[in-house]
Formats: C-alpha cells, sequence, structure tokens
C-alpha cells in the first residue's frame, strides 16, 4: 500500500464541515472589511522567497520544498503567501490603482518542519495584504479583522500579543545593544541560538529553549529603542485597539520568523493547542515591495493557520440542524417516481440523498439515519399508484401523506420554517 507523506494530511469527509465553516466565516469577514480575493501559485522561485522571507530565516535555510525544474532553475512550493502576493502586486502594476488593494487568499503551504499535532508540512492559511496605507489605521484594521474571526469562531482563551520592530533603521542600533547584551550570556544559549548571534541576533529572543528564554528575560527592549515615528505609530496602533476594545498584551521577545517585518508585529493565541499555539500571526511589512523591485509601498497583513484553528474550534460552533431529506423509493413503479421526487428536490437547492442499493424500505430508514437526514419522503408501489408519498420525521418518528405533486413546495415551506 502506498501511503501518504510523513506531515501531509487528507482532510476526509467527516472533517470537512469544521473547514468549510472556517472558510466560509473567513471569506465572509474579508468580503465585509472590503478585502478581494488574490489566487497565486503553488510555486515561486526559489529567489522570491529568499529575498523576502530572508536567507537567514529557518524557513529559507532549512524548510523550503526546493527542487530544480527541467531547464535547471530552482523553484520551491510556497512556505507562505505574503511574497507571492507581492510579487503579483508588483508585476500587474496593482500600485497603479486609486483605491488601495486589500487582498485575501487561502491555499496550501509547505514547510519542512517536525510534525505534531497542529503542525504539518502541507498547511492551509487565509491570509490578507492590505497595499498602500501607512496610517495606523491600515494596521487596526487589519487586527481587527484577525480578532473578530477567532472571536466569531467561539475560539477559547484567546491572547492579541502585539510588538513593534521599530523602522529598518531603528534596527541596526538595538541590533549593537542587544549583541552586546548576548555575549555576555552567550554560555548559556543553545547551539542555535550562537549561531544567530551571528546571522539574525533579533530571532534570540523568539527561541523557545528555557535556558534562552531565562538568559534573554532582562534583554534590552526593541520598544524601548524605537525612534519617534515608530513610537508614534506604535502608540496610535495600541490605541486604536484600545478603543475598539480589543484586549492585546505586549510581548517584546515577539520577533516573528520572517525578516520582512518593520514596525508592529502580531500573534494571536489559543489555550487548547499545546505547544502549537499560534493560530494567527502578522505584521506591517513597509520595505518588501520595493525589496522585491515595485515602488515604496507600506504593508500590512497577517495568516491564519487553518488546521489550528479547527482544532481550536469548539464542538458546538459546529452543529447545525439538519436539513437533508432522504428518499425511500422502492418497487417496480415506486422507484422511478423516487427518482422524479429526487430531481425535483435537488431542483429547488435541497439537500437530497437516497441509497440506490437499497430496496427495502427497512434498509432505506437505516441509511437515512446513518446519513443524519431530518425528513424521509418513502415512496412504493402503493404510494406511486395513488400519487402520494409518506413524508417521515426522522425525530419524531411521526409520518404524514402528502400528494406526488406538492412534495417539493412542502418539503421548502417545512424545512425553510424547522
Ligand atoms: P507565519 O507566522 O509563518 O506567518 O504563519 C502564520 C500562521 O500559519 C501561524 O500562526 C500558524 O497558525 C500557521 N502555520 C505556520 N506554520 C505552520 C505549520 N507548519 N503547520 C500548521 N500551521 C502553520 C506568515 O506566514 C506570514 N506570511 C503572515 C503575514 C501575512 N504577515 C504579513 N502578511
Amino acid at each position: 500500500m502506498i501511503r501518504g507523506i510523513k506531515g501531509v494530511k487528507d482532510i476526509l469527509p467527516d472533517e470537512v464541515g469544521r473547514w468549510q465553516l472556517v472558510e466560509t466565516a473567513a471569506r465572509r469577514l474579508a468580503e465585509v472589511y472590503g478585502f478581494r480575493e488574490i489566487r497565486v501559485p503553488i510555486f515561486e522561485t526559489t529567489e522570491l522567497f529568499a529575498r523576502s522571507i530572508g536567507a537567514s530565516t529557518d524557513i529559507v535555510e532549512k524548510e523550503m520544498y526546493t527542487f530544480q525544474d527541467r531547464d535547471g532553475s530552482s523553484l520551491t512550493l510556497r512556505p507562505e503567501a505574503t511574497a507571492g502576493a507581492v510579487r503579483a502586486y508588483i508585476e500587474h502594476n496593482l500600485s497603479a490603482s486609486p483605491t488601495s488593494q486589500k487582498l485575501y487568499y487561502f491555499g496550501p503551504m509547505f514547510r519542512h518542519e517536525r510534525p505534531q499535532a497542529g503542525r504539518l508540512r502541507q498547511f492551509h492559511q487565509f491570509g490578507v495584504e492590505s497595499f498602500g496605507c501607512a496610517e495606523p489605521a491600515a494596521d487596526i484594521e487589519v487586527i481587527s479583522l484577525l480578532w473578530r474571526f477567532f472571536s466569531m469562531l467561539g475560539l477559547p482563551d484567546l491572547t492579541l500579543e502585539i510588538n513593534s520592530l521599530g523602522e529598518a533603521g531603528d534596527r541596526p542600533a538595538y541590533k549593537e545593544v542587544l549583541l552586546e547584551f548576548l555575549k555576555k550570556h552567550e554560555e548559556k544559549l543553545c547551539q542555535n541560538c550562537r549561531r544567530r548571534m551571528a546571522t539574525n541576533p533579533l530571532r534570540v529572543l523568539d527561541c523557545k529553549v528555557p535556558e534562552c528564554r531565562a538568559a534573554t528575560e532582562h534583554a534590552p527592549k526593541l520598544t524601548d529603542h524605537l525612534s519617534a515615528a515608530a513610537r508614534g505609530h506604535f502608540d496610535a496602533v495600541l490605541a486604536g485597539l484600545q478603543s475598539l476594545a480589543i484586549p492585546f498584551t505586549l510581548n517584546p521577545r515577539l520577533v516573528r520568523g520572517l525578516d520582512y517585518y518593520t514596525l508592529t508585529t502580531f500573534e494571536i493565541t489559543t489555550t487548547h493547542l499545546g505547544a502549537q499555539n499560534a493560530v494567527g500571526a502578522g505584521g506591517r511589512y513597509d520595505g518588501l515591495v520595493e525589496t522585491l523591485g515595485g515602488p515604496k509601498t507600506p504593508a500590512v497583513g497577517f495568516a491564519v493557520g487553518l488546521e489550528r484553528t479547527v482544532l481550536a474550534l469548539p464542538s458546538t460552533a459546529v452543529q447545525t440542524p439538519s436539513k437533508l431529506v432522504y428518499v425511500a423509493s422502492f418497487g417496480l413503479q415506486g422507484q422511478p417516481a423516487g427518482q422524479r421526487v429526487l430531481y425535483d428536490l435537488r431542483a429547488i437547492g435541497i439537500q437530497a440523498n437516497t441509497d440506490n442499493r437499497v430496496s427495502s424500505l427497512k434498509s432505506h430508514l437505516k441509511q437515512a439515519d446513518r446519513l443524519g437526514a431530518s425528513l424521509t419522503v418513502i415512496i412504493g408501489d402503493d404510494e406511486a399508484a395513488k400519487d402520494l408519498v409518506v413524508i417521515r420525521d426522522m425525530t419524531t418518528k411521526e409520518q404524514v401523506e402528502l400528494p406526488l405533486s406538492s412534495v417539493a413546495n412542502s418539503l421548502r415551506t417545512r424545512l425553510n420554517t424547522a
């Protein structure tokens, strides 16, 4: 037997209801907020990700699925979609539009990480990217969308953590202060962090190793080294969140695993997910469009991990009453009459099903129960001869007769008022 790949999961029909609920909510909310869908490719040139996410990040250093195309060029399965969205924004000259471009997307992403609950090698994101607005209002809009999304799905115990990484110009001076501190505590840091000191010292703050966390507890904070403009931006974002009554926690360690961020970074976590508890995260990336060859364009966005969202979804969120009608038909006249009823019900959008392998009433009713039908239309030869059907309520077991010609309309009324 050929098995699926480690860390790459099938989403089976029994789980799909939860996914559809989350995806529908995401799409609706994004549209309500004025975002429009963009669909970008699943693979891009490797250089796009190296230049945007950063050559010395974990993602680019060790997690990308990179392969050589037949012409020798290097391609990579996207580890995230911000880079692709920015490339598309530049390539299709979306900056020329007089309205600001607010885009959203769904789709699979690929990272060669160690698989565990909530961490996969193929996972799915819903994300938004808002281009062209440098104002704190854009940060607030995006964060409020993210917060509302998880709140309306009823995810338990949400925490919004927020930080500012300052403008690109604030970083070098802070890096020096941080490095000075790290050098003094180097012997307490893990191998990985010692290496990061040379390549990407900010990432040391994000290390999950308890010894590293303890050693950096009193590390200088980037938020104490912000320029006046960056400080003003951050304060305005925080004030905006306060005025919307969105609670947040300041986390000076929130440096994020991607290098393109400037100013605001944020992450939402929920309990009940174990170690992989970040359900969504993002931030501002004012330099990325220019880095990739486009015009100077401020931007801010986030991505939600859909596997984690589905995992954390309370079971009550998915319990919608069944509107399924099962058609139980049998006999030489009953069977074709049943086919006709199914055809008519489906034509007016009623969810209707049968099991064509089954030919006795008893087996039909068993299947109707298994499929979770709310009503069953029973039609055998006797009913067909009298132009009748029997409607059985699957919960109360009550049965009533109806003329065959009015089944579709009567059921529509009955289901809509249920
Ligand atoms: P990220 O923090 O790398 O950001 O990913 C966002 C979310 O994707 C995470 O919070 C998590 O829920 C989910 N996620 C990440 N890796 C995995 C994995 N291996 N398995 C399951 N879920 C995962 C980004 O991707 C940025 N592009 C977000 C962004 C958009 N920033 C600005 N715009």
